[in-house]
């Protein structure tokens, strides 16, 4: 589906729409509906499920959104935090150099100094895509983060966060006390970002307050102990820096080991690069081929990093390969920049007496853009229907509950919903239109079973009742024992989580 049809379908069935929509909307800017809310809510679920999964000395914490100055000019946001930012002399609109490069560049700015941008703008004769003047400016760097004036008096400046991973920084100290004092330590944060972002676009691929979920990994740089035997076979969709810099775009499947063997990568980046692939693959259901992990050459990774593969995938909705997640080595750069900038020594003791300034793997992810991949990879046409294929636990609403007739069968329904509700298994009520719409709609809204109560549920009474439940994908129907439709449908609603022990 092209990318405005596939919004156009998520608005009309309430799963997101632009914010003050009767303003005209907000750019960058969009609310999330109850279809989107609850996805958002199993996404959540499932991908700590799978990353906090990684050990039980990684834990889940909720810190303020908003950061003292001194943070942000600590962690090099206040300085690097920047995009290009190109305007018109003429008519004064600002753009993104990789917007006004997009045709002769394809590959994006990433790299390129203020001054081969302007270089090439010049050249190439780049015209205004509002007025169609020749008369871009040299790009200038725009800070991405929005500044608030904090306290009463104004004078103390704050930041709404620009990424979650900062308070795990801060909360360092602190977790180490309240957790093992011991390292591998994990802190991951869900919840929003904001940037400023120069030009919002292709809905939830540039917004400027997001969703982001981030898993930061504290660990001795000489000492990682993992079960790496469990990807070292793994074979791994990659594009190296080095291959791409030299003309070869095309995926290659690497095994970890061979990562880490040939590849010069640490087991430690192999073996969550693996878990990070085997998360789009078993967990999210992305195909195999739509997917790619996207290493960042020198010149391209975020200046925090050390290693970053990008994981991407192929979104028929947006032409081609997009960022979804990442996978960063950060070294000691945050806790060496908040270590200065606090004062605060925050190297830790280990057991031994060694003292240790803790290295950091962030496993990063953008949730809005993975919703929209869910949407793009799983929501298709099936013959007549409209069908949002996706994974079971993933589904907003798991389970339709009917009354085959509304007026004979409605009581038992009603009744039977607030059972599953009670038993942990979210579900919804629909007794308006025909079975068929009613399905259709269901299909639609990604619901996987469609129970339906008929008379023969009734006349059997409450201990042997039969209904009807129907699979979404395979639509096919069977007759199951109301006693047993909880622990029936509980599994699918369960997401995956790695094998640890
Ligand atoms: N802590 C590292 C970090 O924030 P990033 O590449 O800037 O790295 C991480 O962002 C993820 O957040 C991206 O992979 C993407 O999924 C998501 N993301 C970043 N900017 C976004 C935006 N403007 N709108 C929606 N999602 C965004």
């Amino acid at each position: 589906m092209k990318s405005d049809e596939l919004f156009a379908l998520l608005r009309r069935r309430g799963v997101l729409w632009p914010s003050a929509e009767i303003y005209g909307g907000a750019q960058g800017l969009y609310d999330y509906g109850p279809l989107g809310a609850a996805l958002k809510r199993r996404i959540e679920d499932a991908w700590t499920a799978w990353f906090v999964g990684l050990s039980h000395d990684y834990y889940v914490i909720d810190p303020a959104e908003i950061l003292p100055e001194a943070v942000v000019r600590a962690s090099g946001h206040l300085e690097n935090f920047t995009d290009p930012e190109v305007t018109c002399e003429t008519c004064h609109n600002a753009f993104r150099a990789d917007t006004i490069l997009e045709k002769v560049r394809p590959e994006g700015v990433d790299g390129l100094t203020s001054a081969e941008i302007g270089e090439i703008v010049r050249a190439r004769g780049l015209k205004c895509p509002s007025c169609g003047a020749t008369t871009l400016s040299v790009p200038q760097p725009f800070n991405l983060m929005f500044g608030l004036d904090f306290g009463v008096t104004g004078h103390e400046r704050a930041y709404l966060r620009p990424e979650t991973a900062q308070s795990s920084y801060l909360s360092f100290p602190r977790m180490w006390d309240v957790g093992r004092r011991a390292l591998p330590l994990g802190i991951a944060i869900f919840g929003k970002a904001y940037r400023n972002e120069i030009a919002p676009r292709q809905v939830l691929f540039r917004m400027r307050t997001f969703t982001q979920g981030e898993l930061q990994i504290f660990f001795d740089p000489e000492n990682f102990p993992l079960p790496f035997d469990r990807v070292r076979d793994e074979k791994l969709p990659v594009v190296r820096a080095a291959r791409r810099l030299a003309g070869s775009e095309a995926v290659e499947m690497v095994s970890a080991g061979d990562l880490v063997s040939a590849g010069g990568l640490p087991e430690f980046y192999a073996f969550h690069l693996a878990h990070t692939y085997r998360f789009y693959r078993d967990v999210l259901g992305v195909p195999t081929d739509r997917i790619r992990l996207f290493e960042k050459s020198d010149q391209e990774r975020a200046f925090y990093n050390r290693i970053q593969f990008d994981v991407e995938a192929n979104l028929e909705s947006l032409g081609g390969f997009k960022e979804l997640a990442a996978v960063h080595y950060r070294g000691d750069y945050d806790l060496g920049r908040h270590g200065q900038g606090s004062g605060k020594d925050l190297s830790v003791t280990l057991t031994g007496g060694r003292s240790v300034l803790p290295h950091v793997l962030e496993l990063t992810f953008g949730l809005d853009r993975n919703l929209w991949a869910l949407a793009d990879v799983h929501l298709g046409k099936d013959g007549e229907r409209t069908v949002w294929r996706l994974p079971t636990y993933l589904a907003p609403v798991p389970v339709g509950v009917f009354p085959l007739i509304a007026k004979e069968h409605a009581a038992f329904a009603l009744r039977l919903s607030d059972d599953l509700s009670a038993a942990g298994i979210p579900n919804q009520y629909d007794d308006a239109g025909t079975i068929g719409k009613r399905y259709a709609r269901m299909d639609e809204a990604g619901t996987p079973f469609c129970v339906t109560v008929d008379g023969e549920t009734i006349a059997d009474g409450p201990r042997h009742g039969t209904v009807t439940v129907r699979t979404r994908d395979s639509k096919a129907q069977e007759r199951v024992l109301v006693t047993d439709l909880p622990h029936r449908l509980a599994p699918f609603l369960r997401p995956p989580r790695p094998a640890r022990g």
